[in-house]
């Protein structure tokens, strides 16, 4: 991919509380694409997002209420490896149940892990920054990105999709006392 991560302006991620983490982005219009405004935001949000160690990060939580993110999959264990991207104007088909428990945090709501039900894949279309249509589907871990980001793009956190609070840990006693130790969802 053409953007060099460290371009960008490291952005302040509001945490919950900030109105802007429960309102409805707004898609980004086409004449958009391939602008400034667009170049800039995806070199932001993927700056912000390595900087804070996250694997994903959505414009909401920059405070920008447009529907794009930014996310990558560290292939770690037997998931494949997803470069860093930027997904804009993201509609999901979501596959099977909303069954498959995992952990997840987010940087806007720092400190906390839960476990959260998410469907086992999603069908995506979007666009990359420049307007290029963008089709895949994913599973596993990178559907659990995916459907968390796009949560972030109609104001929903991890926590409102949790079964129940009582797995809700915080990150040291997660460390501690987590009996199922995948890899978190920091996103
Ligand atoms: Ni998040």
């Amino acid at each position: 991919m053409s953007v060099r991560p460290l371009d960008g302006r490291h952005r302040t991620i509001v945490r919950l509380g900030h109105p802007a983490l429960r309102q409805v982005a707004e898609p980004v219009p086409a004449e958009r694409f391939g602008t400034r405004f667009l170049r800039d935001l995806e070199r932001d949000l993927l700056r912000t997002m390595f900087e804070d160690n996250g694997v994903g990060l959505a414009a909401p939580q920059i405070a920008a209420g447009v529907r794009v993110f930014a996310y990558f999959v560290p292939g770690e264990g037997d998931e494949d490896e997803v470069a860093p991207r930027v997904l804009v104007n993201p509609t999901l088909t979501l596959l099977g149940e909303p069954t498959e428990l995992g952990w997840e945090g987010c940087l806007s709501v720092p400190g906390l892990r839960g476990l959260v039900a998410r469907h086992p894949g999603v069908k995506v279309a979007a666009f990359d920054p420049d307007g290029v249509p963008l089709a895949f589907e994913a599973t596993g871990f990178h559907a659990r990105v995916i459907q968390h980001e796009c949560d972030h793009l109609d104001g929903i956190v991890f926590l409102d999709r949790m079964p129940g609070m009582a797995s809700l840990m915080f990150e040291e006693e997660w460390d501690r006392y987590a009996t199922d130790r995948e890899l978190p969802v920091e996103v």
